[in-house]
């Protein structure tokens, strides 16, 4: 496994930080989304079978149109793009321009739209030439907390939906999941074992957390979709996935 250049954990990321590490040649894919490698190298196929078995016309249909916001430039978004070139699918890329130049261009199925999402929702929308049948966003909703208002984004997602149509946000980290994790027994395990520190993991409850994602934001998106005509589900990943202890998915489904 290579060893990390840069202390990405102590990075504040945004949608600016992200074209920052696009940027550095010094960085390995997975460190230019902000992963540190040990938390994706290996992973990446059975990440790949967890977002298929929740979006799975993915594999099963053919021609479809697809949108992938925030995409990154590891190996996720080249097994989409592998994936819709065998499906015939319409595949829309949506991140940065520098994130952006580091996938390939697959002429018949990727069309690339630079942007903050869900400001340039129009614009993503004018690309796919139609209502989106699946919507992947994996692992960005905590940055677009940051930089956007979360309800336009869950509108924005929601107004792109066609009939049947699927909009799965993944690998949300959910501090009212971690949490619950790290006030078992198994959770205080899993920190000693990860940190080397002997000492009890102390977990702060009625205490503000800002910039976090908590229940409370997730059950206000899930609302939010409803509301808007999408049933909305909070799903676990994959055990063997591996932040599955502490991070949820969430799944829209237009009827
Ligand atoms: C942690 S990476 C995840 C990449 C990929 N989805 C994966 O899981 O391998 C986050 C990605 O989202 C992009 N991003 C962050 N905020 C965004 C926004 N508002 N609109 C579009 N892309 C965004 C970043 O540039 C980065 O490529």
């Amino acid at each position: 496994m290579s060893e990390p250049v840069l202390d990405l954990a102590s990075l504040e990321l945004d949608y600016e930080g992200f074209r920052r590490l696009a940027l550095d040649a010094r960085l390995s894919a997975h460190e230019k989304i902000g992963f540190p490698p040990a938390y994706r190298e290996g992973f990446e196929a059975a990440i790949f079978a967890d977002i298929l078995a929740k979006l799975p016309r993915l594999a099963a249909e053919r021609g479809l149109r697809v949108v992938d916001v925030g995409p990154g430039c590891a190996g996720l978004p080249r097994r989409l793009i592998e994936l819709c070139q065998a499906r015939g699918h319409t595949l829309v890329l949506a991140d940065s321009p520098e994130m952006l130049a580091l996938l390939p261009d697959a002429a018949h199925v990727t069309r690339k739209c630079a942007g903050l999402f869900p400001k340039n929702a129009g614009e993503v929308g004018a690309a796919l030439g139609g209502p989106a049948d699946a919507i992947l966003c994996y692992s960005v909703l905590h940055y677009i907390y940051v930089d956007s208002n979360l309800f336009d984004f869950i509108d924005a997602t929601v107004a792109m939906l066609a009939p049947q149509g699927r909009a799965l946000i993944g690998d949300i980290p959910n501090h009212s999941k971690r949490r619950r994790f790290f006030a078992t027994e198994r959770g205080q395990a899993f920190h000693r074992a990860f940190t080397g520190a002997a000492e009890a993991y102390e977990i702060a409850y009625d205490t503000p957390a800002p910039g976090k994602i908590d229940d409370a934001v997730l059950t206000g998106l899930i609302q939010r979709a409803q509301a808007a005509g999408c049933d909305a589900y909070l799903l676990p990943q994959d055990a063997a996935l591996p932040m599955a202890n502490r991070r949820d998915d969430l799944l829209l489904i237009r009827p």
